[in-house]
């Protein structure tokens, strides 16, 4: 699979994810997980979208298994946000070390994203 399949994909499946959280929010009154819901959309939904879209523009990187663990890197990272997250606004402070896991994970991997970009533009200027 490409990479940009898996962003299309997984950006897809938590979308829908985050929105039914956001409806049993609205239906039952209670947005004390609201931040989690905000993370799941915008890590998942959001980010994982943009991901998609810049792959397939540059097919030699979709197309290597750099960018394909890049995005599972970033799924696994963006789940752990927002259990621990979830967890510590339902008052369960277990959910620290996961938010923090999830964290460092998905900014550890938006530097592997960075280090993708800047070589293939060391490598379009190297071309030119
Ligand atoms: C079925 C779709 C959705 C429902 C029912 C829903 C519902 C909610 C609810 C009930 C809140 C809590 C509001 C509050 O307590 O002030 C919220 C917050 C939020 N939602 Fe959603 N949402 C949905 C989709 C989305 C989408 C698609 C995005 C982003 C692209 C998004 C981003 C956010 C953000 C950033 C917040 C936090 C806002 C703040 O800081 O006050 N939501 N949503």
């Amino acid at each position: 699979m490409k990479a940009a399949s898996l962003s299309f994909l997984s950006a897809v499946l938590l979308a829908v994810a985050g929105m039914v959280w956001g409806l049993v929010m609205a239906i039952t009154g209670d947005h004390s997980t609201m931040p989690a819901h905000a993370h799941l959309i915008l890590l998942g939904w959001v980010s994982l979208f943009l991901f998609g879209i810049f792959y397939p523009l540059h097919p030699s990187i979709d197309r290597s298994k750099t960018a394909l663990i890049q995005v599972w890197i970033w799924i696994a990272g963006t789940l752990c946000v927002t259990l621990g997250v979830a967890l510590i606004h339902s008052g369960h402070a277990i959910g620290d070390p996961f938010a923090a896991a999830g964290s460092m994970t998905v900014l550890a991997d938006m530097l592997l994203f960075g280090w993708l970009v800047i070589r293939r533009e060391q490598r379009t200027a190297t071309a030119l």
